[in-house]
């Protein structure tokens, strides 16, 4: 970092503007691996462009990561990192606010999805996935990633809502697809007939039928779930959460953690498929540890091979491949000079393939996470971002993942249908083109 007055003599970062008005995003939707790959191979690890409407330095590598999403937060705004359909379609929400009232909310909010109440939530988890499996079983062929989200959407639903009867399900769910259908729509205008306008709809409709839960809740005896919690949990100055608030935290917290926990599982079935060995070790993993008896919670903390193949699935196919911050306070960085108002974008992407980091990182290898090799350093692995704005759903989604994947690969066989598209479709969320083409039959 350098003085103010040193710094309007560093140059900009090099790069180019690309296309007006689009800048270079139609590029970066194609492929982020590339994108930034080949302009790393023409700049090194900083470089400007324009992405979604804004000038934006792209900053890459596990130092760069560490810079922006630990060391020199004060630097960055989240809020401004994110675009205008989703700031005004969500409002304030946990991921689009900043500083003292981000501070106040992640307190709030952390120990609903941590600990004691995550522990609680094992059952629900469990119950659901089982029933989701069954009507899977039932189907000539079905599209896995869809069938993820029907069940992580279920799980939420109960977990975050309350919900349990089917109707009040669908009806909800409808409108949130809907809704989160418009949240990256540009442009962000509502005009009759646009995803952004029918995305205003649903989020009114959405809004409406909260309230109505909430209401309803507050009539009843507490749950052991998010809902319970979010609506009596105190801040320092005994102040709870206001109405407004509890209304866009829950839709923040339903569309994080959401299509982020279905493009994971759908890659890491896809991988397994592609990788019979390590399907084998899986199985023989599992079949070791749980037996046929019933899952157990505690039974999840002793898969290591499980977890090594998320976290390897999580390398390779990080369901986003990284994040945005608008710079509030011009700064330098590698003998750049990068201005305020700007955006910065870290690239999971790019350093979860970096050579330098892993052995050869192209390749599906879940022994990289574990003992002798070890592979990674602080702030290489980002697909949940990392630092004190990691992703506050970590645990949920890591306990929601095991359970899903033990209880599908212990009870299912998994068939891959022929003659389907599996290239990914890497934004906003990573998915195979044609969803995954499945079979599910039970396990003989
Ligand atoms: C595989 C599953 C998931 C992945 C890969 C994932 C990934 C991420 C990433 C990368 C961020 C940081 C985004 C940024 O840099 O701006 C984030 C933040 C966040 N995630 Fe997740 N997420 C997952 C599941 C969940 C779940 C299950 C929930 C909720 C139950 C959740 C709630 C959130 C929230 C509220 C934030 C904002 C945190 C803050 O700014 O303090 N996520 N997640």
């Amino acid at each position: 970092m350098v003085a103010s007055s040193a710094l309007a003599d560093l140059p900009l970062p090099p790069g180019r503007r690309g296309l007006p008005l689009v800048g270079e995003t139609v590029e970066w939707v194609r492929d982020p691996l590339r994108f930034a790959q080949e302009r790393y191979a023409r700049y090194g690890p900083v470089w400007r462009t324009h992405l979604l409407g804004q000038p934006c330095v792209v900053m890459l590598g596990a130092e760069a990561n560490r810079f922006i999403l630990s060391t020199h937060l004060h630097l960055f705004s989240s809020r401004q990192g994110w675009g205008r359909p989703i700031t005004t379609l969500i409002g304030r929400g946990l991921s689009l606010i900043d500083g003292e009232e981000h501070r106040r909310h992640r307190c709030m909010i952390q120990p609903a999805l941590h600990g004691a109440l995550l522990q609680r939530y094992f059952a629900t988890m469990q119950t659901l996935t089982h029933a989701h499996l069954r009507l899977w079983q039932q189907q000539a062929e079905l599209r896995l990633f869809d069938a993820f989200k029907g069940l992580s959407f279920a799980i939420a639903a109960r977990l975050m809502l309350g919900l349990e009867q089917p109707a009040a399900i669908a009806q909800v769910e409808r409108d949130f697809y809907q809704f989160t259908a418009g949240l990256f729509a540009l442009p962000a205008w509502r005009i009759p007939g646009t995803p952004y306008a029918r995305a205003w709809r649903a989020g009114q409709r959405l809004r409406r039928a909260l309230r109505r839960i909430i209401a309803a809740r507050r009539q009843a005896a507490p749950q052991p779930d998010i809902l319970s919690w979010l609506l009596t949990v105190e801040d320092e100055h005994g102040q709870r959460f206001s109405e407004a608030e509890l209304l866009d935290e829950l839709l923040v917290l339903l569309w994080a953690g959401h299509d982020t926990v279905t493009s994971m599982l759908t890659w890491a079935v896809l991988e397994l498929a592609r990788h019979p060995l390590i399907a084998a070790r899986l199985q023989a993993e599992l079949d070791a540890v749980l037996g046929r008896a019933p899952l157990q919670a505690p039974q999840l903390k002793r898969l290591p091979l499980l977890d090594a193949v998320l976290r390897e699935t999580e390398r390779l196919h990080p369901p986003a491949p990284g994040g945005f911050r608008g710079v509030v306070e011009s700064f330098s960085y590698d003998g750049y000079r990068i201005p305020a108002g700007w955006t910065v974008m870290y690239s999971s992407v790019f350093t979860h393939h970096q050579p330098e980091i892993w052995s050869a990182p192209q390749c599906f290898d879940p022994d990289r996470f574990l003992p002798p090799r070890n592979e990674g350093r602080p702030f290489a692995l980002v697909g949940f971002s990392a630092g004190p704005r990691v992703c506050v759903g970590l645990a949920f989604a890591q306990m929601q993942m095991r359970i899903v994947l033990a209880e599908l690969l212990r009870t299912c066989r998994v068939e891959l249908l022929p003659a389907q598209d599996l290239r990914p479709i890497p934004v906003p969320t990573a998915m195979p083109r044609d969803g995954l083409r499945v079979r599910i039959r039970p396990q003989l």
